[in-house]
């Protein structure tokens, strides 16, 4: 299959590419600097600039782009760089697939489990209803921005992240110095699930919906086993051989990271992965200590 991609320098994106080459398939893909290759096509979300002709004979799309959630901290600057990165490219990305007489048949979007806000330990299925905060707002119009696709007849997924794990970056990359130094421990009380997925499951994941599955709409890209942030400490420290003794108080937290830290590290989200399962997808990486060991040994 052709399929084509934004966001092909992230971490997602990265491995998505990989393992869609290994696959026998052809990538095409939006990039926001010049381009220098065939098979790359320059876009800027920001001045709504694209080639509609990076999508000719495309069969999926792959849509990851968007300013860094978690390298800065939240200054109301870099909040709206969050969102407009995020709504303008997604409403560019759809609009230009609109327009086109024979446009690809799917398109994969990126969202995240902030959708949900911190709901302690609710479960929490597609049809749960959004949460409140600046991470779930941005989830909502990120969402909303692909309907120009979906009013064209194209299979539209909302792939609602959680944690993706990996060492090459986000946040196990963010957490590993102080547990190396076995200064770790666990963020607030503790109780706050975790919904995480490792980073290979998550690339075979977008590249299922893209190219196998029926579904549509959103799907939780989160393994099936959640971790409260005490277990996930604790496990992590289990497979890397050190202590976890230190926790980092609320407060702590709060005058670390501010708003960025009450969002990403002490929200609690219990997301279930019974859609992507029942989907027919099968996790390589299910369990927490696995994908741990997968990732770090
Ligand atoms: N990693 C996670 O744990 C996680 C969790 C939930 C949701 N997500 C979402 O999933 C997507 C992929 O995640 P990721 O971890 O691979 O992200 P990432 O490593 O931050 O990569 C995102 C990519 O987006 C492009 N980008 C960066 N700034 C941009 C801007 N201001 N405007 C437009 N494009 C920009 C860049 O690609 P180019 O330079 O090639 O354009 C960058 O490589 C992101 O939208 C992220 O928010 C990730």
């Amino acid at each position: 299959m052709k399929l084509a991609i934004t966001g092909s320098t992230g971490l997602v994106g990265k491995k998505i590419t990989a393992e869609l080459k290994a696959a026998g398939h052809q990538v095409v893909k939006l990039v926001r600097k010049v381009s220098n290759s065939e098979n790359e096509f320059s876009w800027n979300p920001d001045t709504d600039k694209i080639d509609a002709k990076a999508f000719e004979g495309v069969d999926a799309v792959i849509h990851l782009a968007g300013e860094s959630i978690a390298s800065k901290r939240w200054s109301s600057e870099q909040k709206m760089k969050i969102k407009q990165s995020r709504v303008k490219g997604t409403k560019l990305i759809a609009s230009t697939l609109a327009a086109m007489d024979n446009p690809p048949r799917v398109l994969v979007s990126a969202s995240a489990i902030g959708f949900y806000g911190d709901r302690g330990a609710e479960l929490l299925t597609e049809e749960s209803t959004t949460g409140e905060g600046f991470l779930a707002a941005v989830c909502r119009e990120w969402e909303d921005a692909t309907r120009d696709a979906e009013s064209k007849g194209l299979r539209v997924v909302h792939a609602r992240l959680g944690v993706v794990l990996s060492k090459e970056g986000g946040a196990l990359k963010m957490m590993l110095p102080p547990f190396l130094m076995g200064a770790g421990g666990p963020l607030g009380d503790g109780k706050q699930y975790m919904s995480w997925i490792d980073l290979d499951d998550a690339a075979k994941a977008f590249i299922y919906l893209a190219t196998e599955a029926n579904t549509s709409g959103a799907v939780n890209l989160v393994a099936p086993n959640p971790e409260t942030n005490a277990n996930f400490t604790k496990t992590l420290a289990k497979v890397i051989h050190r202590p976890a003794f230190f926790p980092v108080p609320t407060f702590g937290v709060k005058a670390l990271f501010g708003e960025m830290g009450e969002e990403l590290l002490l929200s609690s989200n219990r997301v279930s992965a019974n859609k992507l399962v029942n989907s027919g997808f099968k996790f390589t990486y299910p369990d927490l200590e696995s994908a741990l060991k997968h990732e770090l040994n």
